[in-house]
Protein backbone atom coordinates (compact mmCIF):
# COMPACT_ATOMS: atom_id res chain seq x y z
CA UNK A 1 0.00 0.00 0.00
CA UNK A 2 1.45 3.38 -0.99
CA UNK A 3 1.82 5.52 1.60
CA UNK A 4 1.71 9.12 0.46
CA UNK A 5 2.90 11.92 2.36
CA UNK A 6 1.42 15.10 1.11
CA UNK A 7 2.11 18.79 2.19
CA UNK A 8 0.46 21.80 2.06
CA UNK A 9 0.48 25.55 2.93
CA UNK A 10 -1.36 27.77 0.56
CA UNK A 11 -4.41 28.61 -0.16
CA UNK A 12 -4.33 26.99 -3.58
CA UNK A 13 -2.86 23.77 -2.39
CA UNK A 14 -5.88 22.89 -0.59
CA UNK A 15 -7.85 23.26 -3.59
CA UNK A 16 -5.47 21.03 -5.66
CA UNK A 17 -4.93 18.78 -3.05
CA UNK A 18 -8.76 17.93 -2.43
CA UNK A 19 -8.60 16.83 -5.68
CA UNK A 20 -5.94 13.86 -5.00
CA UNK A 21 -7.32 13.23 -1.74
CA UNK A 22 -10.52 12.32 -2.89
CA UNK A 23 -9.09 10.07 -5.14
CA UNK A 24 -6.87 8.33 -2.86
CA UNK A 25 -9.59 7.94 -0.17
CA UNK A 26 -11.65 6.23 -2.91
CA UNK A 27 -8.67 3.38 -3.46
CA UNK A 28 -8.23 1.50 -0.39
CA UNK A 29 -4.59 0.73 -1.53
CA UNK A 30 -3.42 4.06 -0.76
CA UNK A 31 -2.66 6.18 2.35
CA UNK A 32 -2.44 9.49 2.47
CA UNK A 33 -0.99 11.61 5.46
CA UNK A 34 -1.90 15.41 4.99
CA UNK A 35 0.97 17.90 6.33
CA UNK A 36 -0.10 21.50 6.78
CA UNK A 37 2.80 23.61 7.06
CA UNK A 38 0.72 26.44 8.56
CA UNK A 39 1.64 29.16 5.73
CA UNK A 40 -1.70 30.23 5.43
CA UNK A 41 -3.06 29.68 8.75
CA UNK A 42 -6.35 32.78 9.14
CA UNK A 43 -9.88 30.75 8.58
CA UNK A 44 -10.57 31.71 5.22
CA UNK A 45 -7.37 31.57 4.25
CA UNK A 46 -7.48 27.93 5.29
CA UNK A 47 -9.97 25.75 7.75
CA UNK A 48 -12.83 27.58 5.09
CA UNK A 49 -11.12 24.81 2.54
CA UNK A 50 -10.93 21.92 4.54
CA UNK A 51 -14.48 22.76 5.24
CA UNK A 52 -16.34 23.37 2.39
CA UNK A 53 -13.92 20.59 0.19
CA UNK A 54 -14.68 18.27 2.86
CA UNK A 55 -10.83 17.38 2.98
CA UNK A 56 -10.23 15.40 6.55
CA UNK A 57 -8.35 17.86 8.79
CA UNK A 58 -4.15 17.63 8.44
CA UNK A 59 -2.84 15.03 10.68
CA UNK A 60 -0.21 17.48 11.63
CA UNK A 61 -0.07 21.57 11.32
CA UNK A 62 3.27 22.59 11.88
CA UNK A 63 1.94 26.28 12.43
CA UNK A 64 4.89 28.15 10.71
CA UNK A 65 3.09 31.05 10.03
CA UNK A 66 4.65 33.88 8.39
CA UNK A 67 7.96 35.39 7.83
CA UNK A 68 10.91 35.80 5.54
CA UNK A 69 11.88 33.44 2.86
CA UNK A 70 15.03 32.26 4.64
CA UNK A 71 13.07 31.81 8.07
CA UNK A 72 9.25 30.51 7.03
CA UNK A 73 11.34 28.02 4.61
CA UNK A 74 13.62 26.94 6.92
CA UNK A 75 11.53 26.55 10.03
CA UNK A 76 9.39 24.43 7.36
CA UNK A 77 12.02 22.56 6.30
CA UNK A 78 12.87 21.88 10.20
CA UNK A 79 9.80 20.70 11.15
CA UNK A 80 8.67 18.88 7.99
CA UNK A 81 12.35 16.75 8.27
CA UNK A 82 10.95 15.55 12.05
CA UNK A 83 7.37 14.45 10.16
CA UNK A 84 8.93 12.35 7.05
CA UNK A 85 11.54 10.61 9.65
CA UNK A 86 8.89 9.68 11.38
CA UNK A 87 6.12 8.71 8.64
CA UNK A 88 8.32 7.15 6.65
CA UNK A 89 6.21 7.72 3.35
CA UNK A 90 7.08 5.68 0.30
CA UNK A 91 6.45 9.31 -1.67
CA UNK A 92 5.80 12.99 -0.84
CA UNK A 93 3.60 14.84 -3.17
CA UNK A 94 3.71 18.64 -2.83
CA UNK A 95 1.71 21.17 -5.04
CA UNK A 96 2.77 24.27 -7.26
CA UNK A 97 5.61 26.75 -6.62
CA UNK A 98 5.14 28.00 -2.70
CA UNK A 99 7.31 28.26 0.03
CA UNK A 100 5.70 25.01 1.09
CA UNK A 101 6.55 23.28 -2.14
CA UNK A 102 9.85 24.10 -1.53
CA UNK A 103 10.55 23.34 1.69
CA UNK A 104 9.03 19.86 1.19
CA UNK A 105 10.85 18.63 -1.91
CA UNK A 106 14.26 19.47 -0.44
CA UNK A 107 13.71 17.64 2.63
CA UNK A 108 12.24 14.92 0.95
CA UNK A 109 14.88 14.71 -1.91
CA UNK A 110 17.73 14.67 0.92
CA UNK A 111 15.85 11.38 2.62
CA UNK A 112 15.72 10.14 -0.67
CA UNK A 113 12.15 10.00 -0.63
CA UNK A 114 10.27 10.37 -4.27
CA UNK A 115 8.76 13.41 -4.55
CA UNK A 116 5.69 13.77 -6.52
CA UNK A 117 5.18 17.16 -7.93
CA UNK A 118 1.89 18.50 -9.14
CA UNK A 119 1.88 21.40 -11.74
CA UNK A 120 5.82 20.53 -12.52
CA UNK A 121 7.33 22.47 -15.63
CA UNK A 122 5.43 25.83 -14.82
CA UNK A 123 7.75 28.78 -15.72
CA UNK A 124 6.99 32.35 -15.90
CA UNK A 125 11.59 33.36 -17.06
CA UNK A 126 10.88 35.80 -14.08
CA UNK A 127 13.81 34.65 -11.44
CA UNK A 128 12.60 37.73 -9.17
CA UNK A 129 9.64 35.70 -8.61
CA UNK A 130 9.83 33.59 -5.69
CA UNK A 131 7.77 31.15 -7.36
CA UNK A 132 10.03 30.47 -10.22
CA UNK A 133 12.99 29.46 -7.98
CA UNK A 134 10.71 27.19 -5.62
CA UNK A 135 9.58 25.61 -9.42
CA UNK A 136 13.06 25.29 -10.75
CA UNK A 137 14.29 23.98 -7.40
CA UNK A 138 11.61 21.25 -6.75
CA UNK A 139 11.21 20.12 -10.54
CA UNK A 140 15.37 19.92 -10.36
CA UNK A 141 14.84 17.04 -7.20
CA UNK A 142 11.27 15.51 -8.26
CA UNK A 143 10.71 11.76 -9.18
CA UNK A 144 7.47 12.00 -10.65
CA UNK A 145 6.45 15.40 -12.46
CA UNK A 146 2.90 16.10 -13.28
CA UNK A 147 2.25 18.80 -15.61
CA UNK A 148 -0.75 20.31 -16.78
CA UNK A 149 0.17 21.58 -20.15
CA UNK A 150 2.39 20.32 -22.86
CA UNK A 151 4.20 23.62 -22.93
CA UNK A 152 5.01 22.85 -19.10
CA UNK A 153 6.41 19.05 -20.64
CA UNK A 154 8.77 20.96 -23.01
CA UNK A 155 10.13 23.64 -20.34
CA UNK A 156 11.18 20.83 -18.64
CA UNK A 157 12.69 18.84 -21.91
CA UNK A 158 14.62 22.36 -22.45
CA UNK A 159 15.96 22.22 -18.87
CA UNK A 160 17.10 18.25 -19.45
CA UNK A 161 14.63 16.87 -17.58
CA UNK A 162 12.92 13.96 -19.32
CA UNK A 163 12.46 11.10 -17.25
CA UNK A 164 9.26 10.79 -14.62
CA UNK A 165 7.33 13.33 -16.83
CA UNK A 166 4.09 12.84 -17.19
CA UNK A 167 1.32 15.26 -19.12
CA UNK A 168 -1.20 14.66 -16.61
CA UNK A 169 -3.57 17.68 -16.66
CA UNK A 170 -4.91 19.83 -14.73
CA UNK A 171 -5.90 19.52 -11.32
CA UNK A 172 -7.50 22.39 -10.87
CA UNK A 173 -10.19 21.77 -14.13
CA UNK A 174 -10.63 18.51 -12.45
CA UNK A 175 -11.73 20.45 -9.17
CA UNK A 176 -14.00 23.09 -11.39
CA UNK A 177 -15.45 20.28 -13.71
CA UNK A 178 -16.54 18.90 -9.64
CA UNK A 179 -17.36 22.17 -7.07
CA UNK A 180 -18.98 23.99 -10.18
CA UNK A 181 -22.29 23.11 -9.72
CA UNK A 182 -22.85 23.38 -6.21
CA UNK A 183 -24.91 26.34 -4.72
CA UNK A 184 -23.11 29.45 -3.55
CA UNK A 185 -25.27 32.32 -2.70
CA UNK A 186 -22.69 34.89 -2.88
CA UNK A 187 -24.24 36.66 -5.76
CA UNK A 188 -26.80 37.78 -3.26
CA UNK A 189 -25.11 38.68 -0.49
CA UNK A 190 -22.86 40.93 -2.73
CA UNK A 191 -25.98 42.26 -4.33
CA UNK A 192 -24.38 41.30 -7.77
CA UNK A 193 -26.14 40.59 -10.97
CA UNK A 194 -24.69 38.71 -13.60
CA UNK A 195 -22.02 40.12 -15.83
CA UNK A 196 -22.36 43.45 -14.25
CA UNK A 197 -19.39 43.59 -12.05
CA UNK A 198 -15.42 42.44 -12.41
CA UNK A 199 -13.84 39.84 -10.65
CA UNK A 200 -10.96 41.35 -9.26
CA UNK A 201 -7.91 39.63 -7.39
CA UNK A 202 -4.40 41.39 -6.39
CA UNK A 203 -1.48 39.68 -3.98
CA UNK A 204 1.64 38.75 -6.18
CA UNK A 205 4.68 40.23 -4.22
CA UNK A 206 5.59 42.14 -7.59
CA UNK A 207 2.58 44.25 -7.38
CA UNK A 208 1.35 44.35 -3.67
CA UNK A 209 5.27 45.44 -2.42
CA UNK A 210 5.92 47.75 -5.14
CA UNK A 211 4.13 51.40 -4.35
CA UNK A 212 4.71 52.45 -8.14
CA UNK A 213 2.92 49.40 -9.14
CA UNK A 214 0.16 49.02 -6.90
CA UNK A 215 -1.08 52.44 -7.10
CA UNK A 216 -0.76 52.71 -10.89
CA UNK A 217 -3.16 49.00 -10.42
CA UNK A 218 -6.00 51.09 -8.48
CA UNK A 219 -5.73 54.23 -10.37
CA UNK A 220 -6.70 52.41 -13.38
CA UNK A 221 -9.14 50.08 -11.35
CA UNK A 222 -11.10 53.50 -9.99
CA UNK A 223 -10.19 55.41 -13.94
CA UNK A 224 -11.84 52.34 -15.35
CA UNK A 225 -15.72 53.31 -13.31
CA UNK A 226 -16.22 49.81 -13.47
CA UNK A 227 -17.90 47.52 -10.50
CA UNK A 228 -15.33 45.49 -9.14
CA UNK A 229 -15.12 43.20 -6.57
CA UNK A 230 -12.15 42.71 -5.24
CA UNK A 231 -11.71 39.65 -2.46
CA UNK A 232 -8.33 40.58 -0.91
CA UNK A 233 -5.80 38.69 0.05
CA UNK A 234 -4.71 39.56 3.84
CA UNK A 235 -1.10 40.62 1.97
CA UNK A 236 -2.69 43.14 -0.28
CA UNK A 237 -4.79 44.71 2.57
CA UNK A 238 -2.00 45.25 4.40
CA UNK A 239 0.27 46.79 1.60
CA UNK A 240 -2.99 48.90 0.73
CA UNK A 241 -3.11 50.33 4.32
CA UNK A 242 0.97 50.70 4.48
CA UNK A 243 1.19 52.68 1.40
CA UNK A 244 -2.13 54.94 2.24
CA UNK A 245 -4.26 53.59 -0.82
CA UNK A 246 -7.47 54.36 -0.72
CA UNK A 247 -9.64 52.29 -3.13
CA UNK A 248 -12.01 54.35 -5.05
CA UNK A 249 -16.03 54.25 -5.07
CA UNK A 250 -16.68 51.41 -7.81
CA UNK A 251 -14.13 49.07 -6.22
CA UNK A 252 -16.03 46.94 -3.78
CA UNK A 253 -13.22 45.11 -1.12
CA UNK A 254 -13.81 41.91 0.50
CA UNK A 255 -12.30 39.21 2.57
CA UNK A 256 -11.09 36.62 0.58
CA UNK A 257 -14.28 34.19 -0.12
CA UNK A 258 -14.44 30.70 -0.20
CA UNK A 259 -13.81 28.43 -2.75
CA UNK A 260 -17.00 27.76 -3.89
CA UNK A 261 -17.76 31.40 -4.06
CA UNK A 262 -15.23 32.28 -6.14
CA UNK A 263 -15.90 29.94 -8.47
CA UNK A 264 -19.42 31.56 -8.66
CA UNK A 265 -18.12 34.82 -8.52
CA UNK A 266 -16.08 33.68 -11.58
CA UNK A 267 -18.84 32.19 -13.63
CA UNK A 268 -20.34 35.53 -13.44
CA UNK A 269 -18.42 37.97 -13.47
CA UNK A 270 -18.20 40.15 -16.97
CA UNK A 271 -14.51 39.98 -16.61
CA UNK A 272 -11.94 39.27 -14.65
CA UNK A 273 -9.01 41.31 -13.78
CA UNK A 274 -6.13 39.34 -11.68
CA UNK A 275 -2.07 38.71 -10.91
CA UNK A 276 -3.07 34.92 -9.38
CA UNK A 277 -1.84 31.75 -11.39
CA UNK A 278 -4.94 29.95 -10.80
CA UNK A 279 -7.52 32.60 -11.39
CA UNK A 280 -5.95 33.22 -14.79
CA UNK A 281 -6.69 29.33 -15.91
CA UNK A 282 -10.18 29.10 -13.83
CA UNK A 283 -11.29 32.75 -16.01
CA UNK A 284 -10.19 30.12 -19.12
CA UNK A 285 -12.28 27.28 -17.85
CA UNK A 286 -15.30 29.23 -17.18
CA UNK A 287 -15.15 31.24 -20.72
CA UNK A 288 -14.59 34.46 -19.13
CA UNK A 289 -12.04 37.30 -20.50
CA UNK A 290 -8.74 37.56 -18.63
CA UNK A 291 -6.97 40.48 -17.79
CA UNK A 292 -3.75 39.89 -16.40
CA UNK A 293 -1.62 42.40 -14.55
CA UNK A 294 1.45 40.62 -14.25
CA UNK A 295 4.26 41.16 -17.03
CA UNK A 296 4.60 37.86 -17.91
CA UNK A 297 2.54 34.58 -17.18
CA UNK A 298 3.26 30.84 -17.04
CA UNK A 299 -0.09 30.48 -18.29
CA UNK A 300 0.83 31.07 -21.71
CA UNK A 301 -1.69 29.63 -23.54
CA UNK A 302 -4.68 31.23 -22.23
CA UNK A 303 -2.58 34.52 -23.93
CA UNK A 304 -2.17 32.58 -27.50
CA UNK A 305 -5.73 31.31 -27.15
CA UNK A 306 -6.71 35.43 -27.69
CA UNK A 307 -8.60 34.79 -23.81
CA UNK A 308 -6.09 36.49 -21.73
CA UNK A 309 -4.05 39.90 -21.77
CA UNK A 310 -0.87 40.52 -20.43
CA UNK A 311 -1.25 44.72 -19.09
CA UNK A 312 1.22 44.11 -16.58
CA UNK A 313 0.86 47.32 -14.06
CA UNK A 314 0.73 49.49 -16.21
CA UNK A 315 -2.24 52.37 -15.49
CA UNK A 316 -2.99 52.63 -19.33
CA UNK A 317 -2.90 49.46 -20.51
CA UNK A 318 -5.28 48.34 -17.88
CA UNK A 319 -7.76 50.89 -18.33
CA UNK A 320 -7.47 50.09 -21.98
CA UNK A 321 -7.80 46.26 -21.64
CA UNK A 322 -11.37 47.11 -19.55
CA UNK A 323 -12.52 49.37 -22.26
CA UNK A 324 -11.68 47.32 -25.48
CA UNK A 325 -9.94 43.33 -24.79
CA UNK A 326 -12.66 41.09 -26.52
CA UNK A 327 -11.72 37.33 -26.88
CA UNK A 328 -12.37 35.12 -30.00
CA UNK A 329 -15.43 32.76 -30.38
CA UNK A 330 -12.66 29.71 -30.63
CA UNK A 331 -11.46 28.64 -27.14
CA UNK A 332 -9.32 25.22 -27.89
CA UNK A 333 -8.76 22.92 -24.37
CA UNK A 334 -5.42 22.87 -22.96
CA UNK A 335 -5.74 21.61 -19.49
CA UNK A 336 -6.85 17.78 -20.23
CA UNK A 337 -10.30 16.11 -19.78
CA UNK A 338 -10.84 16.38 -15.98
CA UNK A 339 -9.09 13.27 -14.45
CA UNK A 340 -5.43 14.86 -14.07
CA UNK A 341 -6.55 13.00 -10.47
CA UNK A 342 -6.78 9.46 -11.36
CA UNK A 343 -3.92 9.70 -13.70
CA UNK A 344 -1.58 10.82 -11.61
CA UNK A 345 -3.14 8.26 -8.86
CA UNK A 346 -2.40 5.25 -11.31
CA UNK A 347 1.01 6.68 -12.26
CA UNK A 348 2.06 6.43 -8.32
CA UNK A 349 0.62 3.61 -7.60
CA UNK A 350 2.30 1.98 -10.75
CA UNK A 351 5.78 2.84 -9.64
CA UNK A 352 5.40 2.15 -6.00
C1 LIG B 1 1.89 32.64 -1.15
C2 LIG B 1 2.80 32.10 -2.23
C3 LIG B 1 2.26 32.51 -3.59
C4 LIG B 1 0.81 32.09 -3.77
C5 LIG B 1 -0.01 32.59 -2.60
C6 LIG B 1 -1.41 32.03 -2.68
C7 LIG B 1 5.16 31.94 -1.57
C8 LIG B 1 6.49 32.53 -1.72
N1 LIG B 1 4.15 32.64 -2.11
O1 LIG B 1 1.94 34.06 -1.22
O2 LIG B 1 3.03 31.88 -4.62
O3 LIG B 1 0.32 32.63 -4.96
O4 LIG B 1 0.57 32.17 -1.35
O5 LIG B 1 -2.34 32.79 -1.99
O6 LIG B 1 5.01 30.89 -1.00
N2 LIG B 1 -1.11 36.52 5.73
C9 LIG B 1 -2.10 36.62 6.69
N3 LIG B 1 -2.85 35.51 6.94
C10 LIG B 1 -2.67 34.32 6.32
C11 LIG B 1 -1.66 34.23 5.35
C12 LIG B 1 -0.89 35.33 5.06
O7 LIG B 1 -2.29 37.67 7.29
O8 LIG B 1 -3.41 33.36 6.61
C13 LIG B 1 -0.32 37.74 5.41
C14 LIG B 1 0.93 37.90 6.28
O9 LIG B 1 1.10 39.26 6.50
C15 LIG B 1 2.02 37.40 5.36
C16 LIG B 1 1.51 37.79 3.98
O10 LIG B 1 0.11 37.65 4.06
O11 LIG B 1 3.28 37.96 5.65
C17 LIG B 1 2.06 36.94 2.87
O12 LIG B 1 1.84 35.53 3.11
P1 LIG B 1 2.81 34.42 2.50
O13 LIG B 1 2.28 33.09 2.80
O14 LIG B 1 4.24 34.70 2.92
O15 LIG B 1 2.78 34.71 0.97
P2 LIG B 1 1.54 34.94 0.00
O16 LIG B 1 1.61 36.35 -0.47
O17 LIG B 1 0.30 34.47 0.63
N1 LIG C 1 -9.60 31.69 -4.31
C1 LIG C 1 -10.59 31.56 -3.35
N2 LIG C 1 -10.99 32.68 -2.66
C2 LIG C 1 -10.43 33.91 -2.87
C3 LIG C 1 -9.41 34.02 -3.87
C4 LIG C 1 -9.01 32.89 -4.54
O1 LIG C 1 -11.12 30.47 -3.13
O2 LIG C 1 -10.84 34.87 -2.20
C5 LIG C 1 -9.16 30.49 -5.05
C6 LIG C 1 -9.24 30.62 -6.55
O3 LIG C 1 -10.52 30.27 -7.02
C7 LIG C 1 -8.15 29.65 -6.99
C8 LIG C 1 -7.12 29.76 -5.91
O4 LIG C 1 -7.80 30.29 -4.77
O5 LIG C 1 -8.66 28.33 -7.03
C9 LIG C 1 -6.04 30.71 -6.34
O6 LIG C 1 -5.25 31.05 -5.25
P1 LIG C 1 -4.35 32.36 -5.19
O7 LIG C 1 -4.84 33.37 -6.16
O8 LIG C 1 -4.26 32.74 -3.76
O9 LIG C 1 -2.92 31.79 -5.59
P2 LIG C 1 -2.17 31.46 -6.97
O10 LIG C 1 -3.03 30.59 -7.80
O11 LIG C 1 -1.82 32.77 -7.61
O12 LIG C 1 -0.92 30.79 -6.49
Amino acid sequence: MPHILTIVGARPQFIKAAVLSRVFSADASFKETLVHTGQHYDYNMSDVFFEELEMAPPAYNLGIGSGSHGAQTGKMMVDLEAVILKEKPDCVLIYGDTNSTLAGSMVAAKLHIPVAHVEAGLRSFNKKMPEEINRITTDHVSTFLFCPTQTAVDNLKNENIQKGVYLSGDVMYDSVLFYAQKASNILDQLKLQTENYALVTVHRAENTDDPVRLKAIFSALGKSGLPCVLPAHPRLKSYLDKYGIQPAANLSLVDPVSYLDMIQLEKNAKMIITDSGGVQKEAYFFHRPCITMRDETEWVETVSAGWNKIVGADEKAIIEAITRFTPPDSHPDFYGEGNAGEKIAEVIKNHL
